[in-house]
């Protein structure tokens, strides 16, 4: 079982997109999927057809009740929902540091430090050997959500903008990763994806340029109307046409992740 976040201290980069995509296009090859969503907004149990009024994540990660009273088929008329479960989010989960505060007594003495909880709930789903692959979206802040899904992951996907801002905020995103990797979880890999690019424009082109200098960039998602498409209809690239410009950049982007 891979663990893969989908992660960016900046809001609107395409995250959540990343997340569907990739869950779905996993699924289609047949893999069982479990996609965890960490954000309050919801976003992506909405994308996969689940909506939950309270969710019931943060009892989960502390042990107080079980797998099943969190995770939900997605819904959608595609075959390949079938290789999907949700565990979704909803408002409430904006609560989490507090909650994970209130029970800070609890979760040390059963289960250590706060930012191992996930880890520790996915090892338990690991030995159940239930999935192949957990995909985790994450808000856009660099809050406890992102630090446990950060110390219970292989790998992080970033989707960045080809913008100074996202670029700047890249920096603390990167320090934070270092931290967990020297203390939490050496074996943390990153990939920065550039997301959401429009190619014709001069200045996107050199700050690729400049971020590819930086970092190993993998390929491009380009900005298209279709991904929007895509999300209101709840249909993921990977149902589409091999003409959609869409479903070839994802193509490529997961072939050169080994995906
Ligand atoms: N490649 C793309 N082309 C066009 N639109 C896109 C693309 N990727 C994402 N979008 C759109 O941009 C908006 C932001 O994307 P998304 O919600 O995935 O970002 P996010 O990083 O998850 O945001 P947040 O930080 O609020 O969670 C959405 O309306 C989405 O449909
Ligand atoms: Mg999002």
């Amino acid at each position: 079982m891979e663990v893969i976040t989908v992660a960016n201290n900046k809001g609107g980069v395409g995250k959540t997109m990343q997340a569907y995509q990739l869950t779905c296009y996993l699924a289609n090859k047949g893999h069982k999927v479990l996609a965890i969503d960490l954000d309050s907004q919801a976003n992506l149990s909405s994308t996969l057809g689940v909506q939950v009024q309270r969710t019931l994540i943060p009892e989960w990660l502390i042990g107080d009740v079980g797998l099943d009273q969190v995770i939900f088929p997605a819904e959608g008329n595609a075959e390949l929902y079938k290789n999907i479960q949700i565990i979704p989010s909803s408002r409430h989960l904006s609560n989490l540091s507090k909650l994970l505060i209130l029970s800070e007594t609890e979760i040390r003495k059963d289960a250590g430090r706060k930012e191992r909880l996930l880890r520790i709930r996915l090892e338990e789903i690991k030995n159940k050997n239930l999935f192949d692959y957990v995909v985790i979206d994450t808000p856009p802040m660099l809050g406890d959500e992102l630090i446990m899904s950060l110390v219970a992951s292989d790998r992080i996907f970033i989707p960045t903008q080809a913008q100074d801002y996202s670029i700047d905020g890249l920096e603390e995103l990167m320090d934070t990763f270092e931290i967990i990797k020297d203390t939490e979880n050496p074996n943390l890999t990153f990939s920065i994806i550039p997301s959401m690019v429009n190619p014709r424009r001069k200045i996107e082109r050199q700050r690729l340029e400049e971020l590819s200098q930086s970092f190993n960039t993998t390929p491009a998602i380009r900005n298209l109307v279709q991904m929007q498409e895509s999300i209101s209809l709840r249909r993921p690239m990977v149902l589409m046409g091999k003409n959609s410009t869409g479903k070839q950049d994802y193509e490529q982007l997961w072939k050169s992740l080994n995906l």
